[in-house]
């Protein structure tokens, strides 16, 4: 069976990928701190884990990830979505502690699921294949390469994220192995509500949230996962590559 591992679905896009892929077919490992409402069925598994406690992460996640080992998926995507916009706040006014759990969640959090993903499954390309094809999709921003003042936490942490995907596709090379970044434009979600919320201060760059939302540029969350997957998850992709909403 078609199976993906999602991080963050409780509500945004992650859990709109959760809906979408159940819908079409996949098994579903959703881990986040609580489970979206719709995400359900005799095809859909929760693994409750705070992306903030990353010294956890391989307890936490080793035995759902052996359960789909045994499983033995034809085609296996982890999906690392979970993300947080705070700290907002320029550098110089930023709390250390809110500095690490948005640090934690953006960047070390996806980098150990990458590395325990690449651990259960992407070694065993030869011989003892377990999952035929697997693909790891990283959900970055274009915050990854245009600074935001105020957003630097999240801006640095993207474009960490964004390293990782080259640094899997340099590493693995098998045939049966894709890492992609996938920036996935304007959502209407909790995120950017969040950054309108701010205020000039604490987010210099406010009215670019705030003219997307005015522009009516944002999109909905089920209509970004529904490209995710008929492009990034069931089509062909190219090792290493970023893909931009405009292309999905
Ligand atoms: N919205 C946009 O316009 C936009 C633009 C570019 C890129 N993106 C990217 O798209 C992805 C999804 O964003 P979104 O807009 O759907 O965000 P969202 O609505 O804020 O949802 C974020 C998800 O991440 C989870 N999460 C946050 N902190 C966590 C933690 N400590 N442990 C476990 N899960 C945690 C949240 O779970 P909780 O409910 O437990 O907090 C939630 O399920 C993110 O990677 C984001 O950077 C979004």
């Amino acid at each position: 069976m078609k199976t993906a591992i999602v991080t963050g679905v409780s509500r945004g896009l992650g859990e709109a990928l959760a809906r979408a892929l159940l819908a079409g077919g996949f098994a579903v490992t959703g881990i986040g701190r609580t489970s979206g409402a719709a995400p359900n069925g005799a095809h859909y598994r929760f693994v409750a884990c705070d992306l903030t406690d990353t010294t956890d992460i391989d307890a936490a996640l080793t035995p759902a990830f052996r359960a789909i080992a045994d499983a033995r998926p034809e085609f296996l995507c982890l999906i690392n979505n979970a993300a947080t916009a705070g700290p907002v706040g320029t550098i110089g006014s930023l709390g250390s502690e809110a500095l690490t759990s948005s640090m934690a969640v953006n960047l070390v959090a996806p980098v150990a699921v990458a590395n325990l993903f690449c651990r259960v499954f992407v070694g065993q390309t030869r011989g003892q294949t377990r999952a035929q094809i697997q693909r790891i999709i990283n959900v970055s921003s274009g915050a990854a390469d245009s600074p935001l003042p105020g957003g630097g936490p999240y801006s640095i942490a993207k474009a960490g994220l964004e390293m990782l995907t080259r640094q899997l596709a340099a590493e693995h090379d098998a045939a049966t192995f894709r890492a992609i970044t996938v920036r996935p434009g304007v959502i209407d979600t909790d995120m950017q509500t969040f950054m309108r919320s701010q205020t000039r201060e604490t987010l210099p760059s406010i009215d670019l949230f705030k003219g997307f939302h005015r522009e009516h540029r944002l999109v909905a969350p089920e209509t970004v996962a529904a490209k995710i997957v008929d492009k990034l998850i069931l089509g062909d992709v190219e090792q290493g590559r970023t893909y931009n909403y405009r292309e999905l």
